[in-house]
């Protein structure tokens, strides 16, 4: 896929003999990957892998670690529970159900059930009515998708209003740039860090904007991942309770877009309790769109399996509307595939909590041997805390002075640069590793 750029760099490296550095200096100085992956993340990985190719012909031995990505991988045990789980979950699809459009667009009712009762094992929902989330969930095909066509059913819904992007600057930015595209970057308003050791936003910060730029006849659509990318902190609970207060005491027409793929990750009494009060609060709850995953929480990121669903019936009849017109899809045999793959929670839920204890070990030594090793690099007071909690990403503070590059010659582990307004920041990932 890359031979060209790998051999011309191959002969530059040999001809100057080029340190780790240098090499990855030049690869993301490269502009052909810089054109063909907007999205940092994937560069990264790509260029991670191009110098490790580099240094195979150049003749180190001297493999670099690859923790760009969030993407999911097992090892030993937990592969081998993984592949059985998997081939039971295709050798029981019943072929029976496989022919005929989904004409309703939605998958079958015990695909949104089975989905309704996933959601339980993070979700306390108690207070709300789960033959209705289940009526109302609107499956898609990945985030990005399911992001993607948000925004354009907004748009659908709302013609003729400005609509606007609010973000934290600490957000996944892979989304901010498909709000870029999709509503221009004139509506992007990007808040930033309020504090030393606080990465989301602050009440009065939104006040501000309010204040400042926003004009509540537009429609202020707000991104929240409460879980977060790339920071894995959780966003503590007060903080978001008061910024959606704010908005929705301020502003009738704004949208809360919930991008909640970490949070079956937390403990369940975290992210039970994390929830309550929004759920239970109907003049919040009524403006947001929860956007959920089995991606990172079981490992699927290659079978794309995503869900909308909301409170306002608004939101979800134009969502389901706009689906039908738009999007032929959903495959049955997805549909079968992740019916029977839900079939045993109590079995799934004990698999998960191995596979997380397994990332936070993988973390914990990672951030012992960077103390122990590198600490001279990171400025760690102002990093993310790494808890005793499960969770696939560490971000660390570089020092003011340090590149990023010289770090990874350093380090020799490749990373994604997170550029917030208090400095320079690396985050790492470790949902496909098993180094430490
Ligand atoms: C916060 C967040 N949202 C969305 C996504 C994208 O999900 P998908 O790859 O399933 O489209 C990611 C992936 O890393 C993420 O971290």
């Amino acid at each position: 896929m890359f031979a060209e750029i790998k051999n011309n760099l191959v002969k530059k490296a040999k001809e100057n003999n080029f340190t780790k550095s240098n090499i990855i200096k030049e690869l993301f100085a490269n502009e052909d990957l810089k054109h063909k992956y907007p999205n940092e993340i994937r560069r990264s990985t790509f260029v991670g892998q191009i110098t490790n190719e580099v240094l195979a012909e150049t003749g180190s031995q001297d493999i670099c670690k690859i923790m760009a990505i969030g993407d999911i991988e097992y090892f030993g045990e937990h592969k081998k529970k993984w592949e059985k789980l998997v081939k039971n979950s295709i050798a029981n699809i019943n072929i029976k159900y496989l022919t005929w459009y989904d004409l309703a667009w939605q998958w079958s009712k015990l695909f949104r059930d089975r989905i309704v009762d996933y959601m339980q094992t993070y979700y306390d929902f108690l207070a709300l009515d789960k033959e209705k989330i289940s009526d109302d969930i609107v499956p898609t095909y990945g985030w990005t998708d399911g992001f993607v066509f948000i925004l354009n059913t907004l748009k659908w819904i709302y013609t003729d209003r400005k609509i606007n992007f609010i973000y934290p600057e600490s957000s996944f930015m892979a989304n901010v740039k498909i709000a870029e595209t999709e509503l221009g970057w004139e509506n992007l308003f990007e808040i930033k860090k309020p504090i030393k050791n606080n990465f989301f936003v602050s009440r009065d910060q939104v006040a501000e904007l309010y204040e400042q730029e926003l004009n509540s006849n537009d429609i202020n659509i707000f991104y929240i991942t409460p879980v977060w990318n790339p920071t894995w902190e959780k966003i503590d609970k007060k903080s978001i309770l008061e910024v959606l207060e704010f908005v929705a005491s301020k502003d009738d027409n704004s949208v809360f877009i919930f991008d909640n793929v970490y949070v079956g990750l937390l403990k369940e009494a975290e992210s039970k309790s994390m929830f309550n009060e929004i759920f239970t609060d109907s003049r919040i709850n009524k403006r947001i769109i929860f956007s959920e995953s089995l991606s990172k929480t079981l490992w699927m990121t290659g079978f794309r399996v995503w869900w909308l669903w909301s409170l306002n019936q608004v939101f979800v009849s134009e969502l389901k509307r706009n689906i039908t017109l738009k999007k032929a899809w959903f495959s049955k045999l997805l549909n079968e595939f992740v019916v029977n793959i839900l079939s045993d929670l109590p079995y799934l839920t004990r698999f998960q909590t191995e596979v997380y204890n397994f990332w936070t070990l993988q973390r914990k030594s990672f951030y012992n041997e960077i103390k122990k090793n590198f600490a001279h690099l990171y400025n760690l007071e102002w990093s993310t805390q790494v808890l005793d909690r499960e969770g696939i990403y560490i971000l660390l503070k570089i020092k003011n002075w340090l590149k990023t590059e010289d770090i990874f010659a350093e380090t020799w582990i490749i990373w994604v640069q997170i550029n917030l307004s208090d400095g320079i920041y690396i985050r790492y990932a470790f949902g496909n590793v098993n180094y430490y």
